[in-house]
C-alpha cells in the first residue's frame, strides 16, 4: 500500500463545482452537512436578539459562529456550556463554530496571559463545538514587519500544540502574516502540514474597516497558494455583502459577520452596493421582506429597539441573498462578472478586483477546463478573465505553425463563425499551406487563428461594437505577442469597420503591413499553391492537438481521416484505417480520445501532465470502466487542470483507460474521497 492514502480518514469537505479559485462544497459536521460558500452570522451567547434557529429557518443561513472566550468568561454561560454543551446554550442543533478570543485580545488590548492557548482549545472541545479555533496572535495592520514576524511565530507555535488537543472537534488553524504576502505564504505552508480541518485567514478586519481591500486580496491569495485544497478557507470577519463575491473569488468558503448587528446599532443598512445610513434615505432601495413592508419614513419614526431589529433583519436578508447569488454565479461560471459588478460600489473594491485579475495565473490553475459558459463583455475586466487569458496563453504556448511567408489578419468581433462572415477568405486559405500563409482574426480578446475558431470561448463570447481602450490595448499586446511567436516577414491587413481595426497602426511600426479593403484584394496576394482539400483539415487538427495537449504534431500520421461537419465546418471524428481515434466535443471544440486515440497520444509523446497513474488495487476496476477514484491515484502532474482529457495507466505505464479529469493533479494527490477521472473508454477484459 505504498502511496495509497490512509483509508480511515474521512474527508469532511467535498468540492462539487468550481469557478476559478471559488468552489461549491459540501462540509460535513456532526450537526449536519452545509453547502459552501456560506456565511455564519455571529451570535452572542446571551444577547442576540435573533436566535440561531431563526437565522436558519427564516433567513436561510446554515451555520452560526459564537465566541468561546465570552462563554468561558461568564459563569451563567460557562456552566450551561460545560454541562449541556454549546448547542444547548444557543438552543440550536445545527453546526456551530466558535472563535477563541484572539480578536478580543487585540480589540481590548488584553494582556498576553489573559487567555491560555491550550485551555481555550480544550474548552471548545469540551463544550462540543463543531469547529473550534486556535488562539492565534492578531497582527494590527500597521504593525511593522518585525512585530508581524513575531505574531506569526507565536500563532504557528500555538497551532502546533493545539492540534493534539482537538479530539473529535474540527480545528481551525488561522493564517496570520499581516500585509506581508511572504509571511502569509510561510504561515500557510506550516499550517498545511498540520492536521487542521479549516483555515481561517486572520487579521483582515481592520483592513476591511479602512477599505484596504487590495491588501486583503494580496494576503488571501498568498495564503491560498499553499493551503490544501480539501480544507475550507474562512475569511475572518469579512461579511459585507458588497465584498462577498470578490472574497469568494479569492477561494474563501466560509465567512462570518457581526456587521449585521453592529451596523444596525447606528441605523446603517448593508446593501450590495455599499452601506447607507437610514437618514440618507427617502426611499428604501431594497426588496427584502422588511423593506417591502415598510417605508423609510416609518422606519425612521420607529422606536430605537424596533428600528434596530428591523435594520438587523434587513441586513441579514441582504447578506443571505447575496450569498445565494454568489453560489449560483459559481455554478454558472460567472462569479467574476458578479465581482466586477460589485466592484463598482467603491474605488477600493475596484482596485482590489484588479489585484485579483493581476493574479489570473493563480486563478487559471484552479479553473476547470471544459466549462462552456457564454461570456458577455461587461467592461475592461472581461478580457482579463480566465477563459480569454487561458485561450491566449495556450495559443502562445502551442500554436504549431511558424515562419510562413505571410500572415493575413482580419479584424473581427467574433460574433459569428468566421466562415459565415469572411467566406471567401476562408475558402482561399484552403488553397494555401501553413508554410506559406497563416490566417488569424484580430478580436477584442486577442488573436484567433482560423484553425482554432471552434474552441471555447471564441464562439461563445459577445462583444459590442464599442470597445473600451483598456481592452484594445490588451488585444494589441496579445496580437503583438502572436506575431512574434509566428515570426512572419509580412502582414496582409484586411481593413474592416470593426473596433479592432484600430490596432493596425500599432502593428505597422513593427512589421511590414499591407492594407486591403476587400477580401478579393487580399486573396489576390495569397501565395496559393492548389492543395489537396484534406490538407487544410489536417492543419486544423494539428492546431487543435497542439493547443489541447501540447503535442508535437509532426508525429501525427498523415493518413488520418478527418470528418468535418458540413454545416459548421467543425471537426467531428478522426479515424485511422477505420479505427475511431477522437470525437470532438461540440461546445468546447476539444477532442475526446477513444482507447485507440489514447494509444496514439502516448505514441506521439503525450506530456506527462495528461497521464494519471493508478494504484494496482484499482487497475481492475478502472479497466472495467469504473471511475478512477482519487484515493487510488499514485501519480498525477500538478500542472494538470480539472476537466482535461487524460489517459489512465497502471503502475507500469500501460494504458488502461481514457477519460476526463474531475480534479486537478494536485487535488488528485490530496483528496481521500471522490472521483479523480470519469472514464470514457477502458480496456474491458
Ligand atoms: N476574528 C476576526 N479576525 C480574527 C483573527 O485574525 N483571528 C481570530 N481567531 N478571530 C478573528
Ligand atoms: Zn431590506
Amino acid at each position: 500500500m505504498n502511496r495509497l492514502k490512509e483509508d480511515g480518514l474521512m474527508n469532511s469537505f467535498e468540492i462539487r463545482a468550481k469557478d476559478g479559485l471559488a468552489r461549491i462544497g459540501k462540509f460535513r459536521t456532526k450537526h449536519g452537512t452545509v453547502t459552501t460558500p456560506l456565511l455564519m452570522p455571529v451570535v452572542h451567547p446571551g444577547k442576540s436578539e435573533i436566535r440561531p434557529r431563526e437565522l436558519v429557518d427564516d433567513f436561510k443561513f446554515q451555520m452560526v459562529i459564537t465566541n468561546s472566550y465570552i462563554i468561558s468568561q461568564r459563569e451563567k454561560f460557562r456552566s450551561v456550556a460545560e454541562s449541556d454543551g454549546v448547542h444547548a446554550l444557543l438552543d440550536f442543533d445545527g453546526p456551530i463554530m466558535t472563535d477563541s478570543g484572539t480578536f478580543q485580545m487585540y480589540f481590548h488590548d488584553l494582556p498576553d496571559h489573559e487567555i491560555d492557548p491550550l485551555q481555550i482549545v480544550r474548552f471548545q472541545r469540551n463544550i462540543g463545538t463543531d469547529i473550534g479555533t486556535i488562539l492565534d496572535a492578531f497582527s494590527a495592520p500597521d504593525a511593522g514587519r518585525e512585530q508581524v514576524e513575531k505574531d506569526v511565530e507565536v500563532s504557528l507555535e500555538r497551532a502546533k500544540i493545539s492540534v493534539p488537543e482537538k479530539g473529535e472537534m474540527y480545528l481551525a488553524g488561522t493564517v496570520q502574516g499581516g500585509i506581508y504576502p511572504d509571511l502569509r505564504e510561510h504561515s500557510a505552508k506550516v499550517l498545511a502540514n498540520l492536521d487542521f480541518d479549516v483555515h481561517p485567514i486572520g487579521g483582515i478586519v481592520p483592513l476591511m474597516e479602512q477599505y484596504r481591500y487590495a491588501d486583503a486580496v494580496r494576503a488571501a491569495l498568498a495564503a491560498k497558494k499553499h493551503l490544501p485544497p480539501d480544507r475550507p478557507v474562512h475569511l475572518f470577519g469579512c461579511g459585507h455583502p458588497m465584498f462577498l463575491a470578490l472574497a469568494t473569488a479569492l477561494g474563501s468558503d466560509f465567512f462570518d459577520s457581526a456587521s449585521y448587528a453592529k451596523f444596525a446599532e447606528d441605523d446603517r443598512m448593508l446593501l450590495t452596493t455599499g452601506t447607507v445610513h437610514l437618514h440618507q434615505l427617502r426611499e428604501l432601495p431594497c426588496d427584502c421582506p422588511v423593506c417591502s413592508a415598510t417605508t423609510a419614513d416609518d422606519l425612521k419614526q420607529m422606536k430605537k429597539p424596533e428600528r434596530r431589529l428591523s435594520i438587523m433583519k434587513h441586513n441579514l436578508y441582504v447578506t443571505s441573498a447575496e450569498m445565494r447569488r454568489v453560489r449560483q454565479a459559481i455554478l454558472d461560471g460567472k462569479l467574476l462578472d458578479l465581482a466586477a459588478e460589485r466592484a463598482r460600489a467603491h474605488p477600493s473594491l475596484y482596485e482590489a478586483l484588479h489585484i485579483l485579475l493581476e493574479n489570473v495565473e493563480q486563478i487559471e490553475r484552479a479553473h476547470p477546463v471544459g466549462t462552456t459558459p457564454s461570456i458577455f463583455y461587461t467592461g475592461p475586466e472581461t478580457v482579463l478573465t480566465v477563459p480569454f487569458y487561458r485561450f491566449h496563453s495556450r495559443l502562445i504556448r502551442s500554436y504549431p505553425f511558424r515562419k510562413s511567408r505571410q500572415l493575413v489578419l482580419v479584424p473581427h468581433i467574433a460574433d459569428r463563425p468566421f466562415a459565415e462572415t469572411t467566406p471567401t477568405i476562408i475558402e482561399a486559405i484552403r488553397e494555401t499551406s501553413p508554410d506559406t500563409t497563416l490566417l488569424a482574426f484580430v478580436t477584442p480578446f486577442g488573436i484567433v487563428p482560423w484553425e482554432l475558431e471552434h474552441i471555447h470561448p471564441v464562439q461563445q463570447s459577445i462583444f459590442p461594437q464599442h470597445i473600451d481602450t483598456d481592452t484594445l490595448s490588451i488585444a494589441e499586446a496579445r496580437v503583438k505577442e502572436f506575431i512574434q511567436k509566428v515570426d512572419v516577414p509580412e502582414i496582409l491587413w484586411f481593413d474592416r469597420s470593426t473596433p479592432t481595426n484600430a490596432l493596425a497602426s500599432a502593428i505597422e511600426g513593427e512589421i511590414s503591413t499591407h492594407h486591403f479593403g476587400s477580401a478579393s484584394d487580399v486573396i489576390e496576394q495569397l501565395a496559393r499553391q492548389r492543395r489537396q482539400d484534406e490538407q487544410w483539415t489536417l492543419s486544423k487538427l494539428r492546431a487543435v492537438l497542439s493547443y489541447q495537449w501540447g503535442l508535437d504534431v509532426s508525429k501525427l500520421p498523415s493518413d488520418v481521416e478527418i470528418e468535418i461537419s458540413k454545416g459548421t465546418g467543425k471537426i467531428r471524428y478522426v479515424r485511422l484505417e477505420d479505427d475511431l481515434l477522437f470525437t470532438m466535443v461540440p461546445m468546447t471544440g476539444l477532442l475526446a480520445p477513444t482507447l485507440s486515440g489514447g494509444a496514439l497520444l502516448m505514441k506521439m509523446g503525450l506530456p506527462t501532465r495528461y497521464v494519471i497513474k493508478m494504484h494496482e488495487d484499482a487497475v481492475e476496476f478502472v479497466r472495467k470502466g469504473k471511475s478512477a477514484l482519487a484515493k487510488f491515484v499514485i501519480d498525477a502532474d500538478e500542472e494538470l487542470r480539472a476537466g482535461e482529457e487524460v489517459i489512465v495507466q497502471d503502475p507500469e505505464g500501460n494504458l488502461i483507460a481514457v477519460g476526463r479529469a474531475v480534479l486537478s493533479g494536485t487535488e488528485m494527490l490530496t483528496f481521500q474521497r471522490g472521483v479523480a477521472v470519469n472514464i470514457r473508454h477502458s480496456m474491458k477484459q
